[in-house]
C-alpha cells in the first residue's frame, strides 16, 4: 500500500521532474521504475505495481486530476442517473494498456525473485470518489444515495464489479501474481449495510479469480465487526488495519486464509526504537500456524522514514 511515494527522496525527485503523478502511472517505463524503487532499496519479499484505484472511473469517462494538497478530483462526479448512463464500459486492453505495459516491463525487471501484486479499489470504495467527485470527510452524498436511491448505487457497484473483475483478470494475463482489492471506505458503512453494499461486491471478484486460482488479499479498512463474513467471502489472505486486534483476527479467521498487516503506519514517523519495539510486539502476537504476510495496515505516509522502513524490515527478518 503505497510502497513507492512520496517518502522516498528518488520518487520525489522523478517527480519532480515528470510533473505529475497521473503521468508517473500512465507512462509504462516510469510506472515500473517507480515500482521498483523500494525493491531496490529494501529487502522486500513482494512488489506492488504503481498505479491508482481511480484509474479505472477515469477510463469510463470521469475526467481526473490530482490537486496538491487535496488529493484527487472527478470534474463530474456522478449526480444523476444520466450521468452513470453517460459513461462507458471501456475496452480495457486498449484503455488502460498503461497498466498492463508496466505489469510486462517489471515482470521483466523483477525476474521472477519476487511476486508482483496487482490491483483495483472495491466498487464501493471506488463509488465512494465517484459520487463526492474526491475524498470527503463525511461521504454526505455517497450516503444519501444509499438512503434514498439504494437500486441507482447498487447498479452503479454492478458495473464497477464487472469492469473491475475483468480488469484483474487482465493484470494476471499480463503476468501480476496476486491481486489485492482495496476497500478502503468499507469501514464507515452502517454495519446493517456492510454485507449489500460493500461485501456483496467485493465476494463477487474474489469468488471470480479463486475460480482461475488466482492468490487474492481482500483489505477493507475498519471492518473489523465483518471478519466473519469476510473469511465467508473466501479470499486467499485478509488484510487487516493497525485499529484492528491480531488476536480477535486470528481467532476468527482461523489457519486455513492468510492474514496481511496490522502495523500503524505511524510507527513510520517516530523513532527506530519505537519501530522495533511495535514489530516485535506485533510479531509475538502471530499464533504458530497463522501465515502472515508483514505488513502496514493502510498505506506509507509521506513523512514516513525510509530509514524506520528499513529497521521494520530488518526486525522481522531478525525475529524468529
Ligand atoms: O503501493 C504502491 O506503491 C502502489 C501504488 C498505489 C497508489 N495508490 C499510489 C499513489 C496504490 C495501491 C494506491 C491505491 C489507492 N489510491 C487507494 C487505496 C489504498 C489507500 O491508500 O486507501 C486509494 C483510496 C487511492 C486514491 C488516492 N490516490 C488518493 C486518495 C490519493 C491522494 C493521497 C494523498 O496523500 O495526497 C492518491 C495519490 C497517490 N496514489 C499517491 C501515490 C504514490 C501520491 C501521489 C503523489 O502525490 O505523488
Amino acid at each position: 500500500m503505497r510502497q513507492a511515494g512520496r517518502y522516498l527522496p528518488e520518487y520525489k525527485e522523478l517527480r519532480q521532474k515528470t510533473g505529475d503523478f497521473l503521468t508517473l502511472c500512465k507512462t509504462p517505463e516510469l510506472a515500473c521504475r517507480t515500482t521498483l524503487m523500494p525493491i531496490n532499496r529494501f529487502d522486500l519479499d513482494a512488489a506492488i505495481i504503481f498505479s491508482d484505484i481511480l484509474v479505472i472511473p477515469e477510463a469510463m469517462g470521469m475526467p481526473l486530476k490530482f490537486e496538491e494538497n487535496k488529493g484527487p478530483v472527478f470534474e463530474r462526479p456522478i449526480k444523476t442517473e444520466k450521468d452513470f448512463d453517460n459513461l462507458i464500459t471501456p475496452p480495457l486492453e486498449e484503455n488502460l494498456s498503461f497498466t498492463f505495459e508496466a505489469i510486462k516491463l517489471t515482470k521483466i525487471e523483477l525476474n521472477d525473485k519476487i511476486p508482483l501484486i496487482g490491483f483495483c479499489g472495491s466498487p464501493w470504495t471506488l463509488a465512494c470518489y465517484m459520487i463526492e467527485g474526491g475524498t470527503s470527510k463525511t461521504f454526505e452524498k455517497t450516503f444519501k444515495m444509499m438512503y434514498e436511491q439504494p437500486n441507482f448505487l447498487l447498479k452503479i457497484l454492478d458495473k464497477l464489479t464487472a469492469i473491475l473483475t475483468e480488469y484483474l483478470v487482465l493484470q494476471i494475463k499480463h503476468g501480476a501474481n496476486v491481486l489485492m482489492i482495496f476497500d478502503t471506505w468499507g469501514g464507515i458503512l452502517p454495519y446493517s449495510k456492510y454485507q449489500e453494499f460493500s461485501l456483496e461486491f467485493n465476494q463477487k471478484i474474489i469468488t471470480a479469480l479463486n475460480q482461475l486460482n488466482a492468490p487474492n488479499i481482500f483489505f477493507s479498512k475498519g471492518a473489523f465487526n465483518h471478519i466473519d463474513k469476510i473469511v465467508k467471502a473466501a479470499p486467499s489472505c485478509i488484510g487487516i488495519d493497525w485499529m484492528s486486534s491480531l488476536k480477535h483476527a486470528q481467532k476468527v479467521i482461523g489457519n486455513k486464509i492468510a492474514i496481511q498487516g496490522n502495523l500503524d503506519p505511524s510507527i513510520l514517523i517516530s523513532n527506530t526504537t519505537v519501530v522495533e519495539k511495535e514489530t516485535e510486539k506485533m510479531l509475538r502476537q502471530i499464533n504458530k500456524g497463522t501465515r502472515h504476510i508483514v505488513n502496514l495496515g493502510h498505506g506509507i505516509t509521506p513523512d514516513a522514514s525510509p530509514n524506520n522502513v528499513e529497521t521494520l524490515i530488518a526486525t522481522v527478518r531478525r525475529y524468529n
